[in-house]
């Protein structure tokens, strides 16, 4: 499958002025030629790309959680790879003006994908920094038109035993599930990851799409989406469901409010040997400048 660009913007189309006029089409442009293996820059940098080190495509591909392939860290680079992402649908319903099932290509047609460079932090304490390609979240709920009572969004995994091994055992209720506020969901740093390093999405990694809400703990950025609904309650979210006094609903990194059972103001930086000095954990992972607002008023060891 080769990864999908909306743009076939060529060389010439991406000037210094196109830079300024649509900073969105130059990322579509430069990400088409890498796919198309043209000479270039590489990616430009996104506003909300981190200047840290990316982690490398095997740190990113070979350490994953992903219990519908298996429990342990590297299950999902071993058996991810009996899942069909093609053809692949995601059914976007609920409070939205234009309900229906969307075809993968569709949604690639009318999107525009860039890169974004982003921290990435589990509820486990490690985290990455990973380069991932992907759109907007608000621009594919705006293409489905968002109804003015929505509140919340609401995603589900695929369902299929037969590819995934994991759900023939109850690690978690199947379907994998997972839910944002709506004003989460519409944030601009809220994407729908497609690719790694300008390539497919890897299945282990969540292909053909999955979540990226980088402010809060990995576990809220959930792989293989193929349901989508806009809702005036609260949605169900596997963790939570799990285990409530664990793991929140918001699930935002917050190096103040511990895991029951281990601290989370540090990290460990995978790639980094396990030798290597855990770094601090920061508030909304590095983002609160950006996201903070959304959650003025809260008191964030309640709803954490
Ligand atoms: N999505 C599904 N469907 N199933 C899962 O088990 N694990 C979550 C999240 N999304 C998970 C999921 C957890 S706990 C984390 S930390 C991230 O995916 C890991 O993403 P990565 O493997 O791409 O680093």
């Amino acid at each position: 499958m080769a990864h999908r660009f909306k743009s076939d913007l060529t060389w010439s189309d991406v000037t210094p002025e196109n830079v300024f006029l649509n900073r969105r089409a130059f990322m579509a442009g430069s990400a088409a030629m890498v796919a198309g293996g043209i000479a270039g820059p590489a990616f430009a940098a996104s506003n909300y790309s981190t200047k840290e080190e990316p982690n490398t495509w095997d740190e990113i591909t070979n350490y994953n959680n992903f219990y519908e392939f298996g429990t342990g860290k590297s299950d999902p680079a071993e058996y991810a790879g009996a899942l069909t992402t093609s053809p692949w649908k995601v059914e976007i319903g609920g409070m939205v003006d234009k309900p229906g099932d969307y075809s993968f290509e569709d949604i690639m047609a009318a999107m525009t994908v860039e890169e974004r460079i982003y921290r990435f932090r589990c509820v486990e304490a490690w985290s990455m920094v990973i380069p991932w390609n992907g759109f907007e979240l608000a621009d594919l709920l705006n293409m489905a038109g968002v109804q003015s009572g929505a509140k919340y969004v609401a995603f589900e995994t695929l369902v299929r035993p037969e590819e995934m091994w994991g759900q023939k055992r109850n690690f978690v209720p199947w379907p994998y599930r997972e839910g944002l506020r709506l004003d989460e969901a519409m944030h601009p740093l809220t994407i729908m990851a497609t690719g790694i390093y300008g390539k497919d999405i890897p299945n282990q990694n969540g292909a053909p799409m999955r979540l990226v809400v980088p402010w809060k703990y990995g576990f809220k950025s959930i792989k293989s989406i193929v349901k989508i609904t806009l809702t005036d309650k609260q949605p169900e979210a596997s963790w939570n469901m799990i285990q409530p006094r664990e793991y929140g609903f918001y699930s935002n990194v917050n190096p103040e409010v511990d895991h029951p059972r281990w601290s989370q103001a540090s990290e460990r930086r995978v790639g980094g040997g396990l030798l290597a000095k855990r770094i601090p954990t920061q508030m909304f992972n590095g983002y609160a400048d950006e996201v903070a607002g959304l959650y003025e008023g809260m008191d964030l060891t309640k709803n954490f």
